[in-house]
């Protein structure tokens, strides 16, 4: 999303990707590499945990970034999925310290209030100013402001506390039962957030495939009621699904859709899937890739 806001306001973007090899870790020399290069670069976006890895970033590594020599920009982290990481996960504290650092989280997951559309900035008071500036007359409306308020009522901080409670128990039920299912291969990144990255195979012990993963998204959307994400075409995400953790019988729905639907694929030689591997070049797999959220 990030890439979309720049190009829309014509601007340049630079991606480092995460290392593949150690599970998605930031690359700070390369970021620090990049930033040197380039004295225009004003802002450095950070996501922790990442989406679709689910990893969180060390912080050794932002703090090299943030330690920069002679980079003289921004960095920003996207804090979106913090509340489902281990407590003390979050870099907001760091605001204090750093005056160079933005984190921004939402209230659109771990609240379940994404129709409220706000969100939350920590940073340092000069960086505050800059945005109250910047910033639209009234562009927090009224329903938003109560419903956040209310949110943040001690009674509906606890209920949002037990709803989470609930999905890291199903997350950590789903990291147990998904591997048991025939087909299904490893998990990749980490477990930091309420969703998990999967490896669908090209057959029950067999690699990685982004066409049998593809036709998994297609036919659990399509036909059984049941949306996942297709993340095959990500940078070191070749076969993946992305997984996100539901209620206790949606889990036990999903555990037993994918199950019924990647048996049928393998027993069907004519599946779409292993007769015409070009589809994952195509719109379809192009359309899948495009769904963000
Ligand atoms: C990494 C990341 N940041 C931010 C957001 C957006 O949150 P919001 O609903 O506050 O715009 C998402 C939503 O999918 C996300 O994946």
């Amino acid at each position: 999303m990030y890439a979309v806001s720049a190009d829309v306001n014509d601007l340049e973007t630079i991606k480092v990707p995460l290392d593949v090899n150690t599970n998605f870790s930031l690359q700070a020399d390369k970021v620090c590499e990049a930033l040197s290069a380039d004295a225009s670069i004003k802002l450095c976006y950070i996501c922790s945990p990442g989406n679709p890895t689910a990893a969180l970033i060390k912080k050794e590594s932002i703090q090299k970034v943030l330690e920069h020599p002679k980079w003289n920009g921004v960095v920003v982290v996207d804090e979106a999925y913090i509340d489902f990481s281990p407590e003390g996960s979050s870099l907001a504290e760091w605001v204090l310290e750093w005056p160079n650092l933005v984190v921004m989280q939402t209230l659109s997951k771990a609240f379940g209030l994404a129709g409220i559309r706000l969100g939350v900035a920590f940073s340092s008071p000069e960086i505050c100013a800059l945005l109250n500036n910047m910033k639209a007359p009234y562009n927090i409306s009224s329903p938003t402001s109560v419903i956040a308020n209310a949110a943040m009522e001690e009674a509906n901080l606890a209920v949002m506390k037990q709803n989470r409670h609930k999905i890291l128990v199903q997350r950590d039920r789903l990291k147990k039962q998904l591997p048991q299912v025939p087909g299904v291969g490893r998990f990749l990144g980490g477990a930091d957030s309420n969703f998990l990255l999967v490896e669908i195979l090209d057959k029950p012990e067999g690699k990685p495939d982004n066409a049998v993963a593809l036709e998994v998204y297609e036919t659990m959307a399509g036909k059984r009621g049941v949306v996942v994400r297709f993340r095959g075409k990500e940078l070191g995400c070749t076969g993946c699904l992305r997984i996100t953790v539901g209620t206790e019988d949606e889990v036990t729905r999903f555990l037993q859709e994918i199950r019924s639907v990647l048996q049928s694929i393998y027993s069907q030689s004519t599946s779409k899937s292993l007769s015409n591997g070009e589809r994952i070049n195509g719109e379809t797999a192009q359309e899948a890739s495009e769904i963000i959220a």
